[in-house]
């Protein structure tokens, strides 16, 4: 017997329904237009719906240059009809913005640009009547207290959601720690106090519950949830990453000042991490996603290989 996938409308129609593709034997897969498809949870979250069995558009802004599993389809986030055109007729949207300091931010990129970013894919979703939005913020963007400034911008895109929508609201990636941004002259670096525990969560698994969003709207539409898989010590990240690799990266703390000289957003974010957290439930996102990766077994599954490649190609 055919095992039944989420994207899959198991009944066979005659003609197709809005958001839907005609497969061969009359099946019907539902779409979901992924924001952001060429990013780092872009393309976690077009390999897991792929996987899941929906039909994926994979919005970039330069589909000629782009490479991936899914159909790609020009979009530009400050243009809400390029938005509307490419979401017409699919089922769902996911929805992601770069923020400040993001690699791939134009220059001078703004805390409200980012918000008219999330305020356009979302009414672009709402134009194209799509039914279910799911836009990945970041844990913390809930709570009534002065915020770094990425999460104060993803808490006004949350309120801005005028459509059925599910928040998911994930804490640092584990994939920080695969390149430049906290590998650095020997040594996993980053402005986080050695021995305060910091909530990380692995890209794979924030797809995983992308799409379990997806597969089940009556539970998830109206929901926002923080999630997180593991909560070390940048002290123990670390040794579970020396372990993993097979050489010694010792930690060490970048100062304040420096981050400070670079910008006092950036000091602010450093010291809120340091002072207040994320605050997710490891337990509850576990609940939710029982699979969800610690650190350890991310290392095992992926993330050792992709540290030693950028430590091996950083030595020569
Ligand atoms: N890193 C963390 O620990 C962490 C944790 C929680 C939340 N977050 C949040 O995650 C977000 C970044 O997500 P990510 O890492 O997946 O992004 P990313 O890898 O930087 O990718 C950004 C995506 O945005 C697209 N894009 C950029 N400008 C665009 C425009 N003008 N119009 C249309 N598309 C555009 C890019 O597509 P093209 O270039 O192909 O057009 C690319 O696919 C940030 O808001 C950050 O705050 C990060």
């Amino acid at each position: 017997m055919r095992t039944r996938r989420s994207g899959v409308v198991p009944h066979i129609v005659a003609r197709t329904k809005r958001g839907t593709t005609p497969l061969a034997g009359g099946e019907l897969v539902r779409t979901i237009a992924v924001v952001g498809a060429t990013g780092l949870q872009g393309r976690a979250v077009t390999e897991r719906l792929l996987a899941d069995g929906w039909a994926v558009r994979a919005l970039t802004r330069t589909p000629s240059r782009a490479t991936g599993p899914a159909p790609f389809v020009g979009a530009e986030m400050d243009d809400v009809d390029s938005l509307v055109a490419a979401m017409t007729g699919a089922h769902g949207v996911f929805s992601v913005q770069p923020t400040v300091g993001s690699p791939g931010a134009p220059p001078g990129f703004t805390a409200d640009d980012e918000v008219r970013w999330g305020r356009n894919v979302a009414e672009a979703a709402r134009r194209a009547g799509v039914a279910h939005l799911v836009y990945s913020s970041v844990a913390g963007a809930g709570r009534d207290e002065e915020l770094p400034v990425n999460v104060a911008a993803k808490a006004r895109v949350e309120r801005a959601l005028d459509l059925p929508a599910t928040v998911l609201r994930p804490v640092s990636f584990m994939e920080n720690f695969t390149g430049a941004y906290a590998l650095r002259d020997g040594a996993v670096a980053t402005g986080l106090a050695p021995h305060v525990p910091q909530q990380l969560i692995a890209v794979d698994d924030v797809a995983a519950l992308v799409a379990l969003a997806f597969s089940a709207p009556g539970t998830w539409i109206g929901r926002a949830v923080d999630v997180a898989g593991d909560e070390p010590t940048p002290v123990e990240v670390a040794a579970a990453i020396s372990a993993a690799v097979g050489r010694e990266l010792p930690y060490e703390q970048v100062p304040v000042e420096a981050i400070r000289a670079v910008g006092e957003d950036f000091a602010f974010a450093n010291e809120w991490l340091n002072e207040r957290g994320y605050r997710a439930d490891v337990a509850a996102t576990r609940r939710l996603l029982p699979g969800a990766e610690d650190l350890r077994a991310w290392l095992a599954r992926v993330g050792a290989a992709r540290i030693d490649a950028f430590l091996s190609g950083s030595a020569r």
